[in-house]
């Protein structure tokens, strides 16, 4: 397989379906020649998970991982450094806030809500980040998603904005730490 990517390895984070923009993202990637490797949230998206991991020639290399629970980022890691070894680039295209939160004010915004979106928006590229460390190539790369909602008022965006503005924030706390690693 030639292309940019021709030999490099990479997980995929946040495909729902074959709208999702990082099921996008990995045929982007496999037109480019890499290995990839899909996680899905549960059980449900598992059935529609696998078939795509399937189109991408990674049939054996699709994980369980709800970013909600820290025994799922362990398994994840102990499966990718079995069946992959190491990883050149991961894609974080991860994010959930309650709908009602998604609605009418943002002054309204309850607490639950509020950690919810942080939490699973993004908390989950730290802990991501962090346990595949060990298992990141030289000069490997790490990719989120964000939206013109995190600098600008966006309506209904609200919590998520918040959000993202973390979000973006934390990619910059990330790169110092990791960017002495190359
Ligand atoms: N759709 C847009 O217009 C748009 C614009 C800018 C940025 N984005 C961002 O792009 C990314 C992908 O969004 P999308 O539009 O492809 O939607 P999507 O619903 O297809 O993708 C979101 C993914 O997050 C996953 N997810 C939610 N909760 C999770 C959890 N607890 N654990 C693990 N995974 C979980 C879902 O399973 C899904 O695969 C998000 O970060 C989103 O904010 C989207």
């Amino acid at each position: 397989m030639s292309g940019i990517l021709a030999g490099k390895k990479g997980l995929i984070v946040g495909v729902a379906n074959n709208r999702s923009i990082a099921y996008g993202i990995a045929k982007a990637c496999k037109v480019q020649g890499a290995d990839l490797a899909f996680t899905f949230l549960n059980e449900s998206l598992e059935k529609r998970v696998r078939p795509i991991a399937e189109e991408f020639g990674a049939k054996e290399r699709v994980y369980e991982l709800d970013v909600g629970k820290e025994e799922h980022f362990n398994a994840l890691f102990n499966a990718i450094k079995k069946d992959l070894g190491g990883l050149d680039f991961i894609v974080h295209s991860v994010a959930f806030a309650p709908k009602d939160a998604l609605e009418g004010e943002f002054i309204q915004t309850s607490k639950q809500a509020f950690n919810t979106a942080m939490e699973i928006s993004v908390y989950s590229l730290i802990e991501l980040s962090r346990t595949m460390l060990p298992l990141l190539n030289p000069n490997a790369a790490i990719l989120t998603l964000t939206y013109l909602g995190s600098v600008k008022y966006v309506t209904n965006y609200n919590v998520m904005g918040v959000a993202k503005a973390a979000l973006e924030s934390s990619v910059r706390y990330l790169a110092y730490d990791l960017g002495k690693q190359g």
